[in-house]
């Protein structure tokens, strides 16, 4: 196990992304937002810039872009589908400031991905990472032994090229590796070659605000019991990925806190992977839950980066969204109230809405759960606003399980 590394290692500048210039987001909203570090990419043995894009299947892609567009409001830059040769699939990539989703849904019933919906459900296949030199990543992921799906190759259109590689990791899931400039060129195109511009035909409610969320902060994996090291290892191995400060052991997992975590950032930290696996509890794990209908690892949850909570949250609920539900005990515990300390809105407002708030020696943070996407218990969205914090909530775990059980006591059934 490597140590955390520190989070300002040195004065090295940190670029905006591409993504995130079009989003018209500086890099102090970024360190505020996702909690962006500038470090030396020059030492880093797989330089990754960011995220590219995040890449969801779909029984059907179809409604399920409505349905990103109507109730997280994310907006259609670009499609791939019949209509313009891929006869495979319907594609279609959806934008909320700098991060891009793409869902894909089978059309030919033969797809690869019919079969990878048939077994794993609606889920993410592929967190793609944008990289600045995919054969260095490459030659790196060899070297370390991690299994490359996807040798690099350059892909053209009339907008420029891309170079692509793409590695695997825990369950089905894969990295695929965008290189968008080449050759001194970057490629001018909406998404990848294959794709048209598209624009939505959805239209935003008035007064909603302009987007829900800004940014992408991390992605959950959960894997299989006794696996969490392996995947940590793997990404420090593999992709010089660094561990960040919230390990979630022994010490403060309850009997019901049912779940292990390790959390590993590349160099920005821009890309941040909590690992999960499931803990020995008195109930089932959740994690448990999730890999049976999953049918093995996979990306549990997505947090979305906002610098509204409360404001995204009111347009989500307002547009369908279901969250998980919050005791009123975790606001009124008076043990749960000294640990908040005092944030930017009254303790009554987040109670309303019932989102959660946990406390570092860096600051805070606040954050809530949907209830899964899809049909299976499986993936869901958090959303996170940042304030100093650069934890994950590791307190929520423990403050919500012990006001549950303080109100368990209340009734003397503990
Ligand atoms: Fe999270």
């Amino acid at each position: 196990m490597t140590d955390t590394m520190p989070s300002q290692a040195a004065d090295h500048a940190v670029d905006l992304t591409q993504q995130e210039r079009e989003a018209d987001l500086d890099l102090d909203q970024l360190k505020q937002l996702v909690g962006l570090v500038e470090y030396d990419e020059n030492t880093d043995v797989f330089p990754v810039t960011g995220w590219d894009a995040i890449v969801f299947v779909a029984g059907n892609a179809t409604q399920s872009a409505h349905y990103y567009q109507s109730a997280w409001g994310m907006d259609l830059v670009a499609y791939s589908g019949p209509e313009n040769g891929n006869r495979d699939h319907k594609a279609f990539v959806l934008r909320s400031g700098s991060i891009r989703f793409v869902v894909k849904g089978a059309v030919d019933p033969d797809s690869a991905l019919a079969d990878h919906h048939r077994r794993h459900g609606d889920g993410v296949v592929d967190i793609a990472l944008e990289v600045p030199d995919v054969d260095r990543c490459i030659a790196q992921a060899l070297k370390a032994g991690a299994t490359v799906l996807e040798q690099p190759t350059d892909h053209t259109d009339e907008h420029g090229t891309v170079r692509i590689a793409a590695i695997a990791t825990y369950g089905e899931t894969r990295h695929t590796l965008v290189q968008r400039t080449v050759n001194g060129q970057t490629y001018a195109g909406p998404y990848l070659p294959g794709y048209v511009p598209s624009t939505s035909s959805h239209v935003r409610r008035e007064g909603q605000p302009k987007r829900l969320f800004q940014a992408l902060d991390h992605i959950v994996g959960n894997v299989e019991l006794g696996h969490m090291d392996e995947w940590v290892s793997f990404y420090n191995r593999v992709m010089g990925f660094v561990n960040m400060a919230e390990f979630i052991g022994d010490d403060i997992a309850t009997d019901y806190s049912a779940l292990m975590s390790k959390v590993v950032a590349n160099g920005n930290h821009r890309v941040k992977f909590p690992l999960n696996e499931p803990a020995i509890a008195k109930k089932k794990s959740q994690i448990d839950e999730y890999l049976e209908f999953y049918r093995g690892a996979g990306a549990q949850h997505l947090a979305v980066a906002t610098n509204d909570i409360l404001a995204s949250v009111d347009a989500l609920r307002a547009n369908g969204v279901e969250f998980l539900d919050t005791p009123d005990s975790y606001y009124e515990d008076p043990e749960l109230r000294e640990r908040i300390g005092n944030v930017r809105v009254p303790i009554e407002e987040l109670q309303k809405r019932k989102i959660l708030v946990d406390r570092d020696e860096d600051g805070y943070l606040l954050q809530i759960f949907t209830k899964p996407l899809g049909d299976r218990p499986t993936v869901f969205f958090e959303l996170i606003e940042r304030h100093g914090s650069l934890g994950f909530g590791k307190g929520n775990f423990k403050a919500l399980f012990e006001a549950i059980e303080r109100e368990q006591d209340k009734r003397g059934n503990l």
